[in-house]
């Protein structure tokens, strides 16, 4: 069914007889957030409380925060750990925190905090930094960097889907607590995965400081509390970027989604 978050009654329509609920409308990424700042709010913060307040007992709640919200902790205090403080900067930060703090004090709920995803998708993002610098690398042939030392985290979106099964059959063990999602074999600099992008696209690389991230994002990430539950990536580095690299090169130049199927 199509429809609105912020309407209370599709709501109260979507989770008739569902056992998860896995909620994933939102208004992501900083940009989009300060330009429609109360839209974020409003989709990001309220409708995510209004879907729990519309829940029967016993209906399980998977909510997906980010690691944004750590902001340069690491760049101090080494591995970022889910009990390192999250202190967002931006809108969208601020407004997944929040949610993701009250979500955590009701019953039955999973809140993941996502490295930065990647990947091909039907409708594929070309506003997240992989995706981002491999089209920019294939149609530009060259790439400007700034803050080419800031730590990222990344994970490949099948371990996205991977991670949320995953979660179905181990929710009794996994409630009541948030899990930073990916690897550490995905704690990279922007510089190495620009490099790695060169590698394979040959394109030209230009570092320079021109810009700041929103969200000061500098972090290296452990990822043990999902481990110790079980859950480990499937998609490394290698794989990830060779498949993104593939998939980007044969879409068309003007439209991304242009030789795309629907179903
Ligand atoms: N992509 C990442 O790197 C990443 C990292 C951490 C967390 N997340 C979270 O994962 C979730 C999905 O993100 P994504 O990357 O797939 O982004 P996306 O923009 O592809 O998906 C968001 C979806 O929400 C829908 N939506 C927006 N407003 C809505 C509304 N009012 N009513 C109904 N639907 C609405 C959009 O149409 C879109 O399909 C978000 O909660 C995001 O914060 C993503």
């Amino acid at each position: 069914m199509e429809g609105d978050v912020r309407d209370r009654e599709t709501l109260k329509r979507a989770i008739e007889d569902v056992d998860f609920i896995i909620n994933l409308a939102a208004l992501v990424g900083a940009p989009i957030c300060e330009q429609k700042e109360k839209e974020a709010w409003e989709i990001n913060y309220e409708a995510v409380m209004l879907l729990d307040e519309l829940r029967q007992p016993g209906q399980k709640y998977i909510y997906p925060n980010s690691t944004s919200g750590y902001g340069t902790r690491s760049a101090v205090e080494g591995l970022c750990l889910e009990e390192t403080p999250q202190e967002p900067i931006s809108v969208y930060g601020q407004s997944k925190v929040k949610a993701e703090q009250e979500l955590l004090q009701k019953p039955d709920v999973v809140t993941y905090r996502f490295t930065t995803v990647f990947g091909l998708s039907p409708r594929v993002r070309l506003d997240l930094m992989p995706n981002d610098f491999m089209w920019r690398a294939l149609r530009q042939g060259s790439l400007i960097i700034f803050e080419g030392s800031f730590q990222r985290s990344f994970l490949h979106i099948t371990d996205v889907a991977r991670c949320v099964e995953f979660t179905i059959e181990h929710f009794d063990e996994m409630k009541g607590r948030c899990y930073n999602v990916g690897h550490e074999s995905m704690n990279k600099t922007k510089k190495e995965l620009a490099d790695k992008i060169a590698e394979l696209t040959g394109c030209y690389l230009h570092f320079t400081e021109l810009r700041e991230d929103p969200d000061k994002r500098n972090y290296s990430i452990s990822f043990k509390r999902i481990q110790d539950v079980g859950f480990f990536p499937a998609i490394g580095w290698d794989e990830g970027l060779n498949e993104l690299y593939n998939g980007l090169k044969t879409m068309h130049w003007s439209n991304p989604c242009a030789n795309v199927e629907y179903y």
